[in-house]
């Protein structure tokens, strides 16, 4: 099998804002146009691409795993934006972060909603 998630649409109220929020949070290359998208593309090279929509937007989760250098420096940036952040998917944990799985996880919300998350070890993994 070598089937890979290769890209995926993420709807937003304002493309470029979210295509740089992502790049900018999690210091990723720079957006580039593709057609009515804004491509960030991750370390694995899944490409998001940013659709802007005036329809109202479904809220959607996207995980990343990162190393635990990562992490800070994600979280660091979380922090300077004075962004809210949750231990808990359900955000009943706010201001905290979790330990499962032997590492660290936040969650966060980009600026279209969508409830992003941060991991140092997968699922299960602990
Ligand atoms: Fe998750």
């Amino acid at each position: 099998m070598a089937v890979k998630l290769n890209h995926t649409i993420v709807h937003a109220r304002d493309r470029r804002a979210s295509a740089e929020f992502f790049a900018d949070i999690f210091a990723l290359p720079r957006p580039t146009p593709f057609g009515p998208f804004l491509d960030v593309e991750a370390a694995n090279e899944v490409t998001l691409a940013f659709l802007e929509t005036d329809q109202d937007i479904q809220v959607q989760h996207y995980a990343f795993l990162v190393s635990e250098p990562e992490f800070d420096q994600i979280f660091d940036r979380v922090k300077a934006r004075g962004l809210d952040y949750w231990a808990d998917p359900a955000h009943r944990r706010a201001g905290e972060i979790n330990r499962n799985d032997g590492g660290r996880g936040v969650y966060f919300n980009d600026p279209a909603g969508h409830y992003l998350e941060i991991i140092t070890r997968p699922y299960g993994s602990g």
